[in-house]
């Protein structure tokens, strides 16, 4: 029994059963060039976390977040190293389901590939409402309004009324919706059209998908690099440099005004802006060099990312002192307002570009979901039904189509802290199994063209890295050693 639990699939077999041959005619097509991949990696990455959470992140831990994205740049790195290494020798659709059953055996393959509902399925969910409170925003500035009970779902309204929230939108969510049979009928309505479009066009073709994803990024990323030069611009020529050392309830300036502590505070949001690189692997079975491009791929889309979040915070944080970003959800935008910067057209543009983002983060997690079912029901821990390619659109048509359902059900009795909490805590967990997988699939000899993670003996250097972060945390802030069991950061 307990050999059939942790019985691995060999890489050979895994290969053969998931479209090892690139022209075979069950299997995906193969359309997907490197752009393309780090262009879905984009497409994946900056959404919600850069344009809605950053707001937040950088209100807690001021300028400093920057090396908080720094360093979650660095520990995401590394898992994409192992995510490429996986993706190098098996490129097959499935992500780190199908890492998870060459390394540690079925059972745990089993586990990742339900976590990864969480880190797509759910988190979509997630990205959904952000979608929608841009959305309706957008729609305001135009001059349409929503009545509120389509615009927000029924378990945030009835938390905040529980909590005595104030809020008039809250209220008035409550009191105006329908009520049938006892039961005020209040949902977030373009939160489950966009799920609807989106997906409709993963059901509709990868071909279709991609190129909306690549104008997608396009557009996203160049209203990202116009914050950037229009905000460092005026950073610079309205001589506000100074908010990089703000100063703290002491009075004391500095580029990290609450401490390290402050900074560390931002983590959950920091993390969720990195989620997204991972997905460029389930994308194997449709890419034209899954061996050298998942890898090229994976690593292009972070770092560019990574350089964009360090410029955005240095801008945002520049343009605005750090205080004023508390419960700001569209911090982009905020920047540009009347009594910051004041530029009304940027606005304007970030609203656009946000939408934009928020999709493209939508259609690449979707995207993502149905080819994990898709290689589980090849494994046999999900019925045929679910390996199902449509015949004229080559996609996996029944997987699509559930994940619909998966992220769209959920939106009638979800809110969006829990929906969160939920994606990063399995993605974390994905990436846990992933990077220690790596080291239990076989060696294999070098082959030029391919993605190969270097090999370091870690026996001196992994004991040395503990003492090091030990010292350096002991000397950035002692307070953690004297109250060692006391974990009371303040991750609101
Ligand atoms: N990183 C993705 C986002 O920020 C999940 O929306």
């Amino acid at each position: 029994m307990s050999n059939s639990l942790f019985r691995t699939k060999k890489i050979s077999n895994i290969l053969a059963d998931g479209g090892d041959d690139p022209h075979g005619p069950h299997g995906l097509k193969r359309v997907l060039t490197l752009k393309d991949l780090t262009f879905f990696g984009i497409a994946a990455i900056l959404g919600a976390g850069s344009f809605s959470s950053l707001g937040g992140a950088v209100f807690h831990g001021g300028p400093g977040v920057v090396i908080l994205f720094i360093i979650t740049a660095i520990a995401c790195a590394f898992t994409a190293f192992c995510y490429s290494e996986f993706a190098s020798r098996i490129p097959v659709a499935g992500s780190a389901y199908t890492y998870a059953y060459a390394s540690f055996g079925e059972m745990f393959a089993w586990i990742i590939g339900w976590a990864l509902i969480m880190e797509y399925s759910i988190g979509n969910i997630y990205v959904a409402y952000s979608w929608s409170d841009y959305f309706t925003s957008f729609l305001q500035k135009l001059g349409v309004h929503l009545p509120e009970y389509l615009c927000t779902s029924y378990m945030e309204v009835k938390h905040a009324l529980q909590d005595g929230s104030t809020n008039a939108d809250v209220h008035e969510a409550w009191n105006t919706a329908p009520v049938v049979g006892g039961l005020h009928i209040i949902f977030d309505l373009p939160a489950l059209v966009i799920n609807v479009l989106i997906t409709a066009l993963v059901f509709r073709g990868i071909k279709e998908s991609r190129n909306f994803s690549n104008v997608m990024v396009i557009l996203k990323m160049v209203v990202v690099l116009l914050v950037i030069l229009v905000g460092g611009y005026l950073v610079f020529s309205n001589g506000l440099t100074f908010n990089w050392q703000p100063a703290n309830d002491a009075g004391v300036r500095s580029f990290m005004p609450n401490g390290f502590s402050g900074v560390m505070a931002a983590v959950s949001g920091v993390f969720f802006a990195y989620i997204g690189f991972d997905a460029v692997s389930v994308l194997a079975e449709e890419s034209k060099n899954p061996q050298r491009d998942l890898p090229r791929g994976m690593i292009l889309s972070l770092v560019i990312c990574t350089v964009v979040y360090i410029l955005l915070t240095l801008v945002l944080t520049g343009a605005v002192n750090y205080r004023h970003f508390e419960g700001v959800g569209d911090p982009l935008a905020f920047i540009f307002e009347k009594q910051n910067l004041n530029v009304g057209w940027m606005q304007f543009f970030v609203a656009i570009a946000a939408v934009v983002a928020m999709t493209s983060v939508l259609l690449v997690f979707q995207m993502g979901q149905p080819r994990i079912w898709m290689s589980m029901s090849r494994d046999g821990l999900l019925p045929p039904v679910f390996q199902k390619i449509h015949p004229k659109f080559k996609t996996p048509s029944f997987s699509t189509i559930v994940t619909g359902l998966v992220v769209g059900v959920p939106i009638f009795f979800t809110d969006k802290t829990f929906v969160l909490d939920f994606t990063s805590i399995a993605t974390l967990f994905a990436f846990v199994l992933v990077c220690g997988g790596v080291l239990l699939i076989p060696r294999k000899e070098k082959k030029a063209g391919k993605f190969h993670i270097p090999y370091i003996n870690g026996q001196l250097i992994f004991p040395l890295i503990i003492i090091g972060s030990m010292l350096t945390l002991y000397l950035v802030n002692n307070e953690l050693f004297q109250r060692p069991v006391q974990f009371a950061f303040n991750c609101s």
